[in-house]
């Protein structure tokens, strides 16, 4: 896949407000010209909630937009009905304006605690419903694979397809997938094993308790280097194929999901090798926003512990 297909947009300002708005008004503006605005308290200080007095201000621009209620936009109802996540988020006006229209809570239709829907967010607190969930479209994975749980969700498959032929052009190495989709049964099983090897407390900080798991949604991968016969996952950060996966992932609709420095926020060691996808519409806006973690892209608190 070539950067002409999800061209960077550098012109564009990072973390730029495009908020589509109850009172029908879509609002870009810098994040500066708040301070003049007597505005309640935001859900997220990037994005804040906008008067209409917002569309007076010097230097907000202002556009109109075709409803103050995305959801209730046919296109929006029809995308969701048929399954089709990329369809929904263009219907909203694309990644961004998904972004901002969930933070600002202008998305009723839209939860992110929906298994099946490429914008989940499953975290120590967003436990998944059910937990014993199974997805529906689950497939083989396309490139190899170092473990026996080769299946991944389909869309994420295609792409991991996309992302591993081009890194492999590219002279960055070769990649291969650990494993994707695992069922609540083999998270219980590699939790547990964990727990009885390090202990409760170290094993919380490198994986996910049953039902907690992006993996049981299938849209997580663990991939490794295959250059010179694959490596486990902890070899991974640090390779070629590492860091072009690092660079490059959001390209195809992957996140790297569990970064350095972010454990505050996810409740996780880094893990260079864990990619969630989001489809390419969310990965490009997070990609240029600048976010480190789903839970800072979506406005969520951080989740670094579980409830009990
Ligand atoms: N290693 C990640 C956190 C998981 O178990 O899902
Ligand atoms: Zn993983």
């Amino acid at each position: 896949m070539s950067d002409a297909r999800y061209p960077r947009h550098a012109s564009r300002p990072r973390r730029a407000l495009s908020v589509a708005l109850p009172i029908g008004l879509a609002v870009t503006a810098l994040g500066a010209m708040w301070a003049l605005a007597d505005v309640p308290a935001p859900v997220d200080a990037s994005v804040p909630p906008v008067p209409a007095a917002a569309a007076q201000l010097p230097g907000v621009h202002v556009a109109a937009v075709p409803a103050a209620d995305p959801c209730a936009e046919s296109a929006v109802a029809d995308a969701i009905a048929a399954g089709d996540d990329e369809a929904v988020i263009a219907a909203f006006g694309g990644g961004a304006a998904f972004r901002d229209a969930v933070v600002v809570g202008n998305a009723p239709c839209i939860s992110l605690m929906d298994p099946a829907r490429i914008w989940v967010v499953v975290n120590k607190t967003h436990e998944l419903n059910p937990t014993d969930y199974v997805p529906v479209d689950l497939i083989e994975s396309p490139i190899q694979q170092t473990t026996s749980s080769r299946m991944i969700h389909q869309g994420a498959a295609a792409a991991l397809g996309d992302m591993a032929a081009d890194l492999e052009r590219s002279g960055s190495g070769v990649l291969g997938m650990n494993n994707a989709y695992r069922s609540y049964l083999l998270q219980v099983s590699n939790y547990t094993g964990l727990v009885s090897a390090e202990g409760q407390r170290t094993a919380d900080l490198g994986s996910a308790r049953p039902g907690f798991s992006e993996h049981q949604t299938g849209l997580a991968v663990d991939v490794v280097a295959c250059s010179r016969g694959c490596g486990e996952i902890a070899n991974f950060g640090g390779t070629p194929e590492s860091d072009w996966v690092a660079a490059h992932a959001w390209e195809y609709g992957f996140v790297v999901r569990y970064e350095a420095g972010a454990t505050p926020t996810t409740g996780y060691e880094p893990e260079p090798w864990h990619l969630r996808y989001i489809g390419p519409a969310l990965a490009e806006t997070y990609h240029e926003g600048g976010y480190r973690t789903l839970e800072e892209f979506f406005g969520l608190p951080a989740a670094p512990d579980y409830a009990h």
